[in-house]
């Protein structure tokens, strides 16, 4: 009964890329669900670094990077005990189901995503065609898994939707093979703006470097940056169209606190931005506080990283190589 009743729990996968240092947006966009979500669902986390290559990067410091992202969604809660936490490359049914769902997903689909449009505006002399193929990829990661639930910022909701499609395309001509999954998306945090252009996604590319705020910045960066945040020339903490600064500090602050927009207007009635900002940069600084702690002690201990992503990926494989085999039953490939 308890195993029939664990079958039936929902299931939650979500990635994100090593391709930079994690930031403020990266959390509290996504990898902060992905902890509460543990608690009800079976989840199942990936550093999808596979993905990463789509932009050009240096090995070593991609090798690098990957380790450190692994620590950090760690540091931040996800627990390997709880959920499954593993590295993409590691899993090689991701490449695999790629190819099949490739082959129905049709070129003007991907032609429509505004991030590659963007990603190859950014990168004019590197438009591989990983870039254009990356939401098949990013569908694979989903669908091998039978997701119910992807917890993204908004950012990933175009994608989502074309991993929907792709899904209910594949149930149409081949009978039913997919969960169809639903997007997760919070309603505060969805999408933290750049410090210094409100107008912008928080971002690792950001050209201001005080645009951004990562994880594992100490805690004096931290503040030096929201001290510097970009806001209005009106003097009033509230939340309002036009007062995009103001705005963004105020989600930052309430997914932070837990406060909302009415209690972080009272309490900065008739005080000045000055104030405003230094109490956003403290409430990131301490609420980070205790992740750094715990990421450098895992950082120390690399045999239970390695022990936890090398159990992590047995874990995924199982389950993805049954989608996989069902998979490719349906499009009719002789079995070995
Ligand atoms: P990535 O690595 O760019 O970002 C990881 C997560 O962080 C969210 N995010 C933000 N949320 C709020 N405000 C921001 N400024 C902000 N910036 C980033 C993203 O929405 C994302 O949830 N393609 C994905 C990774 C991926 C994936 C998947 C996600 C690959 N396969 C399968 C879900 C399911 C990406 O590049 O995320």
């Amino acid at each position: 009964m308890e195993n029939q009743a664990a079958e039936r729990k929902k299931i939650v996968f979500s990635g994100i890329q090593p391709s930079g240092q994690i930031t403020l947006g990266n959390y509290l966009g996504a990898v902060r669900n992905w902890k509460q979500l543990q608690e009800e669902y079976n989840c199942i986390y990936s550093i999808v670094n596979m993905h990463a290559i789509t932009v050009r990067q240096d090995p070593a410091e991609l090798k690098k990077r990957t380790l450190e992202a692994y620590a950090l969604i760690l540091a931040c809660g996800i627990d390997p005990e709880k959920s499954i936490a593993f590295i993409q490359s590691h899993v090689k049914e991701h490449a695999e189901i790629n190819w099949v769902l490739a082959c129905y997903t049709q070129f003007g689909e991907l032609s429509r995503m505004t991030q590659f449009k963007d990603k190859s505006q950014k990168n004019p002399d590197n438009i591989n065609a990983g870039l254009f193929t990356y939401p098949v990829l990013m569908a694979g990661d989903i669908l091998l898994y039978q997701t119910d639930l992807v917890p993204v910022g908004i950012d990933q909701k175009q994608h989502l939707e074309l991993a929907r499609d792709i899904a209910i395309r594949f149930n149409g001509q081949r009978g039913n093979t997919f969960v169809v999954p639903d997007g997760y998306i919070p309603k505060a945090g969805a999408k933290i703006m750049s410090l210094a252009d409100p107008t912008k996604k928080m971002s690792k590319s950001d050209p201001n470097p005080r645009g951004c705020v990562y994880i594992l910045d100490p805690p004096e960066t931290i503040i030096k940056k929201f001290k510097s945040a970009v806001t209005d020339s009106d003097m009033e903490v509230c939340y309002r169209e036009g007062k995009d600064g103001i705005n963004n500090l105020m989600t930052i602050y309430s997914c932070v606190t837990g406060k909302t927009y009415e209690e972080i207007e009272e309490e900065f009635k008739g005080k000045g931005y000055g104030d405003f900002k230094l109490a956003v940069g403290t409430a990131v600084a301490e609420h980070l506080a205790p992740i750094r702690e715990k990421y450098n002690a895992l950082m120390a201990d690399k045999a239970y990283l390695e022990k936890c992503y090398t159990e992590g990926a047995e874990k995924a494989s199982r389950i993805a190589r049954r989608t996989l085999e069902k998979v490719y039953k349906k499009v009719g490939f002789l079995p070995k």
